[in-house]
């Protein structure tokens, strides 16, 4: 069972030592993408996983919760380098069908379309209320194997009849968002970071970040 530190204030990240670089701790190009977004505009340079640590293996998500999983991801990074380390877990949180696929997310087919047309499959003939749907996505911060503190974001919406849309990755083309009437893949990037729950997340870890640095 993991304790996530609330806090952990002795590290390098403290007030007076500024760090210009970052490594991102995911193998998922759509995620990189719209991280690499956020931070173009900020003092604050991305690296990759390939560029600092080369082609190193995953830890295992073990985790129960997504905040469990990205702890357990940004730790293992984290104590390979001493670079601060952000990693990210996310998915897909239909009420309807228990929270299902949760955590499970990009583990319940082979590819996306795969994932989603198991997910059209379940929610077949089902209404509107059922059809609920929620993006959750949490942040995990750490240096040193030290965790430093989690940030979260969650977006809901519908889950659409069918398809649509090129834009995005995963569920994007099933996930209809009411207040602009489209599905996330139907929007640019630059709109989805704005409503996402990944662009939640990292507005709160940016604003964090900005009061340490
Ligand atoms: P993770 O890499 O274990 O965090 O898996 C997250 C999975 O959740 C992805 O592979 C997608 O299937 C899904 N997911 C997370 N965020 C998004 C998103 O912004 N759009 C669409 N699908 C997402």
């Amino acid at each position: 069972m993991l304790t996530p530190l609330k806090e952990y204030r002795n590290s390098d990240l403290k007030k007076g030592k500024r760090f210009n670089q970052i490594l991102l701790a995911t193998k998922n190009p759509g995620k990189v993408r719209e991280f690499q977004k956020y931070f173009s505009e900020l003092n604050i340079k991305i690296l990759k996983l390939d560029d600092v640590l080369g082609r190193i293996e995953e830890p295992e998500e073990s985790g129960k919760t997504f905040e469990e999983n990205a702890i357990i991801k940004v730790l293992y990074y984290s104590e390979k380098t001493e670079l601060p380390v952000i990693s990210e877990d996310s998915g897909l949180v239909i009420p309807s069908l228990g929270g299902f696929p949760g955590i499970y997310s990009s583990r319940i087919g082979k590819d996306d379309g795969e994932r989603i047309s198991k997910i059209l499959e379940k929610l077949k003939g089902k209404d509107k209320p059922e059809r609920k749907a929620c993006f959750v996505s949490v942040i995990a911060l750490a240096q040193s194997g030290k965790l430093i503190k989690t940030f979260k974001g969650k977006v809901c919406g519908y889950i659409s009849e069918k398809p649509q849309g090129n834009n995005g990755f995963g569920y994007d083309p099933v996930f209809y968002y009411s207040k602009i009437r489209k599905t996330f893949a139907q929007i640019p990037s630059e709109v989805k970071n704005k409503f996402s729950h990944r662009g939640r997340a990292i507005k709160k870890l940016l604003k964090y970040l900005e009061k340490i640095n």
